[in-house]
């Protein structure tokens, strides 16, 4: 369906135009003074210059022009040269309508899907994940979904971090250990044991431990640091124990992230890349684009234009070890060959923005991506503790993720116990439910690029500017609309009515942005502009449901059209909140 804006938009260019002047001018925004209008269109202003006329005249000139007009009910010319519009209340209804009978609610799919693939979570294997990696999942997440809304095949990859030198820690303090263990043994020629020498409890203490040891102790540091040499090299036993790691680790990561509603569909990581990088590194000497500089092998990526100096790529260190840059560059070759992305968008804290900008030019540069695939990194700032500080433990520790869901969750449990509306086995699947709305909601809400204050009660108030306060609105809707069907009553075929009232309408101008806020959404990748729109939506929704007797009204018509804008809203409403990834309970 085209958007609202731009049917209104339509009918004004045609009005400019039949009235004599140019269409350029017919820009329609939504009013900011809503007492006054709904729409409001600012081009004779723009035009007063060009036409050499006052402002108001262009204005009411057009405004005669209006007269007939399809969708507007009050045009006014305003000084110095506003044109303020208010829809028709027959053709909002009617636009709603057919929101209501398409499957998509309106929205405009992509003509022409693209491939896109969402780089994101970015676990760090064998090491816990932590709220740093938390942003990360919840916003590529919603990204994910809502290129997926827009029609686009899209494939979410988590990108884990498996190759560096945490395995050759981890390894380290294996052999220290457990010295007898077949993959430290040098002549070893037999078949390495199927299971684990360590769960996934001992090897959360294992790296911590062995990270810590390395800081102090030099020696140890350079037997990690040849560990991991050796590993990348290919040593068998070392492979062997990595294999291990990496069976355990990526288990607990698929709960953690399947606890956080997070779904990948690839679970690649930085291992996969090596394969491609001799005979990349090999191609780009040869063809000149790498030289060397210090004993490193760079790509020079400054640009003319740039007005600060950008450091080249570097993509091997003097002592022959391959870099972050390289493993990126080379998973981009594995990527155009595998998937021929059309778009890739990359998370990450946005202190990496550096490094992306590197990765990009050298891989543009050296023709490792085409002109098509459209590479894009969506930073984000840090989520802090009250103190402003980046979010720790009471003790000061780095908060693990699950404790931080367990918190949220328990807080969640107090709030609905004292709500009594949900049965006590009930309770406990509510809480974690709505304590995810309260987590993704909180971090959503905020342009992703800014740090963020995680603050446990704000964030699951049932009031205000919360997940919470939006499951509480959708849950309200399901309590009407079940209490309808109770009564004997059918939730088919309603048809939205022309409003009977000032809160109705204001409902109804929300529920007819739906389209027009995904779209922008996708193509800005700000999932803050739908937190924003459903908090508006469910503020003009409760004004409507305080001040409109619904259940009880005994016109069955106006009923009827209630009912079918509740139903919509709802819809709506559901929409937007599976692309933020978080589902309403029946209950709360
Ligand atoms: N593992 C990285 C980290 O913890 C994030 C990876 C982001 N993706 C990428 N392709 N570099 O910071």
């Amino acid at each position: 369906m085209k958007k609202i804006i731009d049917l209104i938009t339509g009918e004004l260019a045609e009005a400019f135009v039949s009235a004599g002047y140019d269409k350029e001018y017919a820009k329609v925004t939504l009013s900011n003074r809503p007492d006054l209008c709904e729409y409001q269109c600012n081009g004779a202003m723009a035009g007063a210059k060009a036409y050499r006329k006052a402002p108001i005249m262009i204005a009411e000139d057009v405004v005669k022009a209006l007269s007939g007009s399809q969708c507007l009910e009050e045009v006014n010319a305003v000084k110095p040269g506003f044109i303020n519009m208010k829809l028709k209340k027959e053709y909002v209804a009617d636009y709603l309508n057919q929101m209501g009978r398409d499957e998509k609610l309106g929205l405009e799919t992509a003509r022409l899907p693209k491939t896109v693939i969402v780089d994101y979570g970015g676990a760090n294997v064998a090491k816990p994940l932590h709220v740093g990696h938390l942003r990360s999942a919840i916003i590529g997440e919603g990204i994910k979904r809502l290129a997926k809304k827009m029609g686009h095949r899209v494939l979410g990859d988590v990108h884990l971090g498996d190759w560096g030198y945490q395995m050759g820690l981890i390894i380290t303090e294996l052999k220290e250990r457990k010295p007898e263990l077949p993959y430290f043994c040098e002549d070893f020629n037999g078949e390495y044991p199927k299971e684990a020498p360590f769960t996934i409890g001992e090897l959360e203490e294992i790296y911590p431990t062995a990270s810590s040891r390395a800081k102090e102790d030099e020696e140890y540091r350079r037997e990690a640091l040849e560990a991991t040499r050796l590993l990348q090299n290919g040593h068998a036993g070392y492979r062997a124990v990595w294999k291990h790691i990496m069976h355990v680790s990526v288990a607990d990561l698929e709960k953690n992230y399947e606890s956080l509603n997070v779904h990948f569909d690839l679970w690649k990581g930085e291992s996969d890349a090596q394969v491609y990088i001799p005979e990349m590194i090999e191609r780009l000497e040869r063809e000149g684009y790498a030289h060397m500089d210090d004993g490193a092998l760079v790509i020079d990526v400054q640009e003319e234009s740039d007005t600060k100096e950008i450091p080249p790529c570097m993509i091997r260190k003097s002592d022959g070890a391959s870099l972050y840059g390289t493993t990126d560059l080379a998973t981009l070759i594995q990527r155009e060959q595998d998937y021929d992305p059309d778009q890739i968008i990359y998370l990450a804290d946005k202190r990496q923005d550096l490094h992306f900008l590197q990765v990009f030019r050298a891989a543009r540069k050296t023709g490792i991506v085409p002109e098509k695939t459209d590479l894009q990194f969506l930073g984000f700032g840090t989520m802090n503790g009250k103190d402003g500080k980046p979010f720790k433990t009471r003790e000061g520790g780095v908060m693990r993720l699950e404790n931080l869901i367990a918190d949220i969750v328990d807080e969640m449990r107090k709030k609905i116990a004292e709500n009594r509306t949900v049965a006590a086995e009930e309770a406990e699947e509510t809480a974690r439910i709505v304590g995810m709305s309260a987590i993704k909601y909180g971090d959503l809400s905020n342009q992703a690029f800014k740090d963020y204050v995680f603050d446990v009660d704000r964030f699951t108030s049932f009031e205000g500017n919360t997940g919470p306060y939006i499951l509480y609105t959708i849950v309200r809707i399901k309590s009407i609309l079940s209490k309808y069907q109770a009564e004997g009553k059918s939730l088919e075929n309603l048809e939205v009515e022309p409003a009977h009232d000032g809160n109705e309408k204001a409902l109804m101008l929300e529920v007819l942005k739906y389209n027009d806020v995904i779209e922008a959404a996708f193509e800005e990748l700000a999932l803050h502009k739908i937190c924003a729109y459903i908090y508006d939506l469910a503020n003009a929704f409760n004004r409507f449901y305080h001040e409109t007797k619904i259940l009880a009204e005994e016109d069955v018509r106006k009923q009827k059209g209630y009912i079918a804008l509740l139903s919509l809203t709802k819809r709506v409403l559901e929409s937007c909140i599976d692309i933020l990834g978080f589902e309403a309970p029946e209950r709360m």
